[in-house]
């Protein structure tokens, strides 16, 4: 089923082969002797355990040429899970701070994405993350020195450590960001409350929201997040491996639909959290009994939540 995948980390793609690849060509010692030694240390307990092994591996991530093979892997297993559209999220602050210039990164991404449309049919966006433990200054020095590639970015969005780090203290980075026409995304409601939520959308001004999951404590949030249709780019197997979720099975994505949000399916980080996009579709119809008219609507909001212009949105439809 052809689908738009809005919620994907490309630093989370990095598969323990690749890693010892990249490891071996730029001279990187791994903390793990083999590839099976590295799976076996994705047992998540939360959110803050998987990133300090999603920090760590980045480690073997140096050059133009890394970024690039490290994206072209993705598009080419991204296109097989069904995939015709990505909005692919970097996180600049993850790789300046172990002295790789914000340009290799983005010069390495660009190159594997504008072959995509050529190489494995797929269009692209690049959506620039802050790291919001890195706090809110960190945030402004990293929109400063990306200013020269904003051309090739679509949007801002806001990652890591999600609790205790609410939106609200990155107001002027975004203001900034909408003030070059860009687009906003920012991750809340993952493992961090409702309230999280309500500033990404009042405060910063989001026009999508990434998990967006806790919502469904708060009546209210529910009822505007319907009212104004924003997008929600949900990941159900991250919320299973993060411990959001205790099992599949009780995941909110059925009654989010049934609220009538506009939701979406995700891999977040599909070389960590043991699925791409369509192993995340089979693995929420099989748990959680979807239909296929159901999945059919995931696939079609993904196009509809997606930053494509107007009439390719409608191809699509
Ligand atoms: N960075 C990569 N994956 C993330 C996630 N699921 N939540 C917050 N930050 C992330
Ligand atoms: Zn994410």
């Amino acid at each position: 089923m052809p689908k738009a995948e809005l919620h994907l980390h490309i630093e989370g793609t990095l598969e323990p082969s690749l890693a010892f690849a990249l490891a071996e060509r730029n001279g990187v010692v791994l903390p793990f002797a083999t590839e099976e030694e590295l799976r076996a240390a994705y047992s998540f307990t939360d959110l803050q355990s998987f990133l300090d092994l999603y920090y760590a591996l980045m480690a073997v991530l140096r050059t133009e040429d890394d970024f690039a093979d490290l994206a072209d892997a993705y598009l080419a297993r991204a296109r097989r899970q069904g995939v015709r559209h990505a909005e692919i999220f970097f996180d600049p602050q993850a790789h300046t701070a172990r002295g790789v210039p914000v340009g290799t990164v983005v010069d390495g991404l660009t190159r594997a994405l504008d072959a995509a449309p050529r190489r494995h049919g797929i269009t692209t966006r690049l959506i620039m993350c802050f790291l919001r433990d890195e706090g809110p200054e960190a945030a402004l020095a990293t929109f400063e020195s990306a200013r020269p590639y904003l051309d090739r970015i679509a949007a801002v969005g806001l990652d890591s450590a999600e609790v205790g780090h609410p939106p609200a203290a990155f107001r002027e980075v975004y203001r900034r960001a909408r003030e070059a026409g860009l687009k906003c995304v920012a991750h809340a409601g993952e493992e961090g409350p409702p309230a999280y939520v309500w500033e990404a959308l009042d405060v910063l001004g989001v026009d999508r929201v990434d998990h967006g999951v806790r919502s469904m404590e708060d009546p209210e949030l529910v009822a505007r997040l319907a009212a104004d249709q924003v997008p929600l780019t949900v990941c159900p197997l991250s919320n299973l491996r993060l411990r959001v979720v205790d099992r599949l099975a009780d995941h909110p994505l059925p009654a989010m639909l049934e609220a009538g949000l506009l939701v979406t399916v995700n891999s977040d980080d599909p070389a960590y959290f043991g699925g791409y996009v369509d192993d995340n579709f089979t693995a929420v119809r099989d748990a959680l009994g979807l239909d296929a008219e159901t999945l059919r609507t995931l696939a079609r909001n993904s196009f509809r939540a997606s930053f494509l212009d107007e009439e390719t949105r409608a191809r699509y439809l």
